[in-house]
């Protein structure tokens, strides 16, 4: 079991990618947060309180500079690799200069199935989930996700790993 503690770092606006499921943004960050699901059923299963809509990470319908943060919280993980650069150059697309991405995800070797068990402490509340797929092509890591960051026009500015997961917390130029 992986232990995540999440705190309040961001303020203004918040684009949740891939923010159905458990929603652990949208708990953090309630009204602040507009989440994107591809899958409705996802953003009908998370909490209440931010903005839901029904979206591909890939093709944003948001005009440029629309938001002050983005954040993908163990959602790039389920995309392919082209899927990734295009939500990573769209996050950049839609976020005002200056704004910041955060990124959690898995350090994946092989996803034959993968399954990563969390315990996420928000504050004072505590949920365990577990994220989990299957797709004998995917590896990913840190190295690679900043990379495709940097090319998008973001400065890492922060990286933290762990054995199994890492964070990446960039601004946008
Ligand atoms: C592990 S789940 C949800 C994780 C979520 N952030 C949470 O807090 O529990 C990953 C999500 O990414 C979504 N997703 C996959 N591909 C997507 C895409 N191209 N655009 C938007 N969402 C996508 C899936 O539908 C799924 O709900």
């Amino acid at each position: 079991m992986v232990c995540l503690q999440l705190t309040r770092e961001l303020t203004g606006s918040v684009l949740d990618i891939g923010g159905g499921g458990e929603g652990i943004i949208g708990r953090l960050y309630g009204k602040n947060v507009t989440a994107i699901d591809i899958r409705q059923e996802e953003l009908d299963e998370a909490p209440e309180g931010p903005t839901k809509l029904c979206m591909d990470a890939c093709h944003l319908e948001f005009p440029e500079e629309s938001f002050d943060n983005a954040t993908a919280f163990f959602s790039l993980m389920y995309f392919s690799k082209e899927d990734q650069k295009r939500a990573i150059f769209e996050a950049a697309r839609v976020l005002r200069p200056g704004g910041t991405l955060q990124i959690w995800d898995a350090k994946i070797e092989v996803a034959n199935p993968f399954l990563i068990d969390l315990q996420i402490d928000l504050c004072n509340e505590h949920f365990c989930t577990s994220y989990g797929f299957y797709n004998e092509n995917s590896k990913q890591n840190a190295n690679d996700i900043a990379e495709c960051c940097q090319q998008a026009g973001f400065r890492l500015v922060r990286k933290e790993e762990r054995e199994e997961w890492f964070f990446l917390h960039c601004t946008k130029g």
